[in-house]
C-alpha cells in the first residue's frame, strides 16, 4: 500500500494590507481591543476583481518556485474554500485549467476552517487506496467578500489568503493517522447567511455575510481541540514531549493560549498566522507553516500536529513529519 508524503508547500495573500486602525474609522472599535481580544495586528483583503481562484493559482506558483516541483501530472485537485468564485465551475477546475494540468479529477471541498485538514486526510486516503498518486490540496479564501463590515464583532477578524500542498505516493510517507469530525448541532453558531430563507426556523437575509456567535465557538473550540490534541498524539503513538510544533487553526490567540493551558503544551512551540494575516479560515494552517519555514523555525524531521476547526461545526487534524 502506497504511503502519503507531503513534498511541497506554498502560500499567497493579496497585496492590500488592512491595519486595525482602518476598523476604528468604520465601526465602534479600537486597535487596543482587537489586539488584546484576538492577537490580530493586520490582514490582507482581495481587490473586488480578485477571487479565491486567483489566490489559489498564486499559492501553487509559490509552491512551484520554492520546491521546483511540477503540477502537470497531478491526478487529483482538491480545493478547500467557503468563498468559491461561483458555485460552478469549482475553483479546483479553474486551477486545473489555469495551471495547464492534465485531466486530473478536480472538486471543491466545503469544511470551513477545517477544510485544509479534511483535504490532507482525504489525499492520504485516496493514495492508500491506490486510485491517485499525486494530489494537489489547496485552501483558498476571500472572506472579505462575505464579511459584514457593519458588525464589529466579526469584521475585524477575517483576512484573505491561500495555501497549497503537494501530496504524493511514496514508499515512506510523512502523514500520520488523522481525524475528521463534525458537530452539526452548532451550525447556527457560525454560518454564511443568504443561501436559505430560514436556518433553524430563524429568517435570514439574502445578503451573503458571515454570522458568528463568537463566545460559543470559542468555548467549543477550546474544549474540543484540547481533546483532539490528546487523541491525535495517542493515535500516532507520540508523547507530548516528542512533538516539535502544534499548528492549530489560527482564529484567536486567546484560543491558542487556552488550548495550550488545557493540554500543557508550550505556547512558544505553537505556530500561528493570525497576527499578520487575521483569521484566513482553511488557509491559516499552511500560512502558519510557510511563515515558520521562512523564519527557519521548522527543521527537517520535526513533528507537527495540525488541527483545524470551524463552521459546520467541523474539525480535522493529523500528525506530519516535516520533509
Ligand atoms: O474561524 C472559525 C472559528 N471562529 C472562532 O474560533 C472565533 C471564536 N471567537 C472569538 O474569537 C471571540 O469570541 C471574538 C473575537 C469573536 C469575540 O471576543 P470575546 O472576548 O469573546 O468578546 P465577546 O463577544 O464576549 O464581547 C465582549 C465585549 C462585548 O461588549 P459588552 O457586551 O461586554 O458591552 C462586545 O460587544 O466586547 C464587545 N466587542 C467589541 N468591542 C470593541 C465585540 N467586538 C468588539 C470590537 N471592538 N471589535
Amino acid at each position: 500500500m502506497a504511503e502519503a508524503r507531503i513534498t511541497a508547500i506554498g502560500m499567497a495573500v493579496p497585496e492590500t494590507k488592512i491595519t486595525n486602525r482602518y476598523f476604528e474609522k468604520i465601526v465602534d472599535t479600537t486597535e487596543e481591543w482587537i489586539v488584546s481580544r484576538t492577537g490580530i495586528q493586520e490582514r490582507y483583503h482581495a481587490r473586488p476583481d480578485e477571487y479565491s481562484s486567483d489566490l489559489a493559482v498564486r499559492a501553487v506558483e509559490d509552491m512551484i518556485r520554492r520546491y521546483g516541483v511540477s503540477v502537470k501530472d497531478v491526478d487529483l485537485v482538491i480545493v478547500s474554500t467557503v468563498t468559491p468564485d461561483q458555485p460552478m465551475p469549482s475553483v479546483a477546475c479553474r486551477l486545473q485549467y489555469r495551471l495547464d494540468m492534465g485531466p486530473a479529477g478536480a472538486f471543491d471541498l466545503y469544511a470551513a476552517c477545517a477544510g485544509m485538514m479534511y483535504g490532507i486526510n482525504l489525499a492520504k486516503g485516496v493514495i492508500a487506496a491506490g486510485s491517485h498518486r499525486k494530489v494537489l490540496v489547496v485552501a483558498s479564501e476571500t472572506l472579505s467578500k462575505v464579511t459584514d463590515f457593519t458588525d464589529r464583532t466579526s469584521c475585524v477578524l477575517f483576512g484573505d489568503g491561500a495555501g497549497a500542498m503537494l501530496i504524493e505516493a511514496a514508499e515512506k510517507g510523512n502523514v500520520g493517522f488523522g481525524i475528521t469530525g463534525s458537530d452539526g448541532s452548532g451550525g447556527a453558531d457560525l454560518y454564511i447567511s443568504g443561501y436559505a430563507d430560514f436556518i433553524d426556523g430563524q429568517p435570514v437575509t439574502h445578503n451573503r455575510k458571515i454570522v458568528q456567535n463568537g463566545r460559543k465557538v470559542f468555548k467549543w473550540a477550546v474544549n474540543t481541540m484540547s481533546e483532539m490534541f490528546e487523541k491525535l498524539l495517542a493515535q500516532n503513538d507520540l508523547k507530548k514531549e516528542e512533538l516539535s510544533w502544534f499548528v492549530p487553526h489560527s482564529a484567536n490567540l486567546r484560543i491558542l493560549e487556552a488550548i495550550c493551558a488545557e493540554t500543557g503544551f508550550p505556547l512558544d512551540r505553537t505556530l500561528e498566522s493570525l497576527v499578520n494575516y487575521g483569521n484566513t479560515s482553511s488557509a491559516s494552517i499552511p500560512l502558519a507553516i510557510c511563515q515558520a519555514l521562512d523564519q527557519s523555525r521548522i527543521k527537517s524531521g520535526d513533528t507537527l500536529l495540525l488541527l483545524g476547526f470551524g463552521g459546520g461545526l467541523t474539525y480535522s487534524g493529523t500528525l506530519i513529519r516535516w520533509m
